[in-house]
């Protein structure tokens, strides 16, 4: 059998991983500023997390949502600590795109409406209607065409004004872009964007799939703003490799039975694993850590001549090139052993480093972006 032939791929095999670094077949250590589309958050093979999953494995791996699952309970308990949304309730399933399909879909059950709106550039998944919300046409093909999506420009109040209104049932935004090119949602858009859902019946969906879990320096990156949207969507570092997502809704949706359902999603392992992101992320303040470092390694990266633009917030780093990035990006990583991330925007560099990266990580990555650059 053959795979279905869909992913560009770099002829590298990492096999095995430790901290901020992955180590191909014969042992050449690779820094990873990228992470795996920005998944890894405590670093790779975190002892930790091996330690939880591992000791779950010898219990139980799987069952289904069928039964009770008290690792579940001790996964709300921890994130709505340490989120600060202990009041929100959680539904948990695997991937991204299905945490935003869930967000979609109970909007328009809250509401009774079919209309959503996103923004132009903006990410939200690869399936049905997080598919339509997402600012790419090469993706779409015509099943995936409601018509039920509106596009508007990010940041673009008078945009937002003429077009939102009580037919809508949802407005999902990223907090920043990621896969556009770390683009943020500024925070007086946000919260214009707060106050007209609410003045008009609207769910804010905060799309913090890329942009949370600590990865900004707040555990969601809306945080920075001080709004609180009516749904949260999650997936990515909250597993830290493990699949695992969530939706955080506010308690004014209100759940039903049936209204939602999912084989894998909340099981035994996935939790382990969410629990033990929680943990490291928590007890080794790796949210200071991405504020400190992303502030250090912004200010780093702005002192050279060669680069246009550095744009982001902690450890979501943009940089703006004069050039495609693609021949930057190949010599980092076949010449320094760096693993660094591409963006819509051929120009910008991605750099999405483990929340637990140290200066002497960045420093090499400066001295050698910088030779690259020369
Ligand atoms: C902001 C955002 N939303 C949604 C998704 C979709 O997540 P998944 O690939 O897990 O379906 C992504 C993936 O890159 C993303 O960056």
């Amino acid at each position: 059998m053959n795979l279905f032939d869909v992913y560009p791929r770099y002829d590298i095999a990492p096999v095995k991983g430790e901290g901020c670094y992955v180590f191909d077949p014969d042992g050449k250590r690779y820094l990873d500023l990228y992470c795996g589309h920005a998944v890894i958050s405590i670093g790779h093979s975190h002892p930790h997390y091996i330690k939880r999953i591992k000791d779950q494995l010898d219990q139980l791996g799987f069952y289904s949502n069928s039964v009770k699952i008290p690792v579940q309970e001790q996964l709300l308990k921890k994130l709505g600590q340490v989120s600060g949304y202990d009041d929100y309730a959680l539904f948990l399933s695997s991937t991204g795109a299905e945490a935003n399909e869930n967000a979609l879909k109970v909007a328009s059950f809250h509401t009774g409406r079919k209309k959503a709106m996103s923004f132009k550039k903006g990410f939200h998944g690869r399936t049905s209607l997080a598919l339509e919300a997402t600012d790419d046409s090469r993706n779409l093909a015509s099943v995936n065409v409601t018509g039920n999506i509106t596009k508007l420009p990010l940041n673009d109040i008078e945009a937002l004004n003429a077009h939102l209104d009580d037919s809508y049932a949802a407005v999902i935004v990223e907090g920043i872009q990621g896969i556009a090119g770390i683009y943020e949602s500024c925070p007086n858009f946000l919260k214009t964007l707060k106050r007209t859902c609410e003045e008009n019946g609207v769910l804010l969906i905060l799309d913090e799939i890329q942009a949370g879990y600590g990865r900004t320096g707040k555990f969601f990156s809306h945080q920075h703003t001080g709004i609180e949207p009516d749904i949260i969507t999650t997936a990515k570092g909250m597993g830290n490799g493990f699949p695992i997502a969530g939706t955080l809704f506010s308690p004014k949706i209100k759940a039903w039975k049936g209204m939602l359902g999912t084989t894998f999603g909340g099981n035994h392992l996935a939790c382990s694993a969410g629990i033990a992101v929680l943990e490291v992320l928590e007890n080794e303040r790796l949210m200071e850590n991405a504020s400190e470092m992303g502030g250090y390694l912004m200010n780093m990266l702005s002192r050279i001549p060669e680069i246009k633009e550095v744009r982001g917030k902690g450890l979501m780093v943009g940089v703006e090139l004069e050039a495609d990035v693609k021949e930057i990006r190949r010599d980092l990583l076949f010449n320094h052993r760096i693993f660094t991330g591409a963006a819509s925007n051929p120009k910008t560099l991605r750099i999405l480093p483990p929340l637990s990266i140290e200066k002497p990580e960045l420093d090499y990555f400066i001295s050698s972006l910088k030779q690259v650059l020369a």
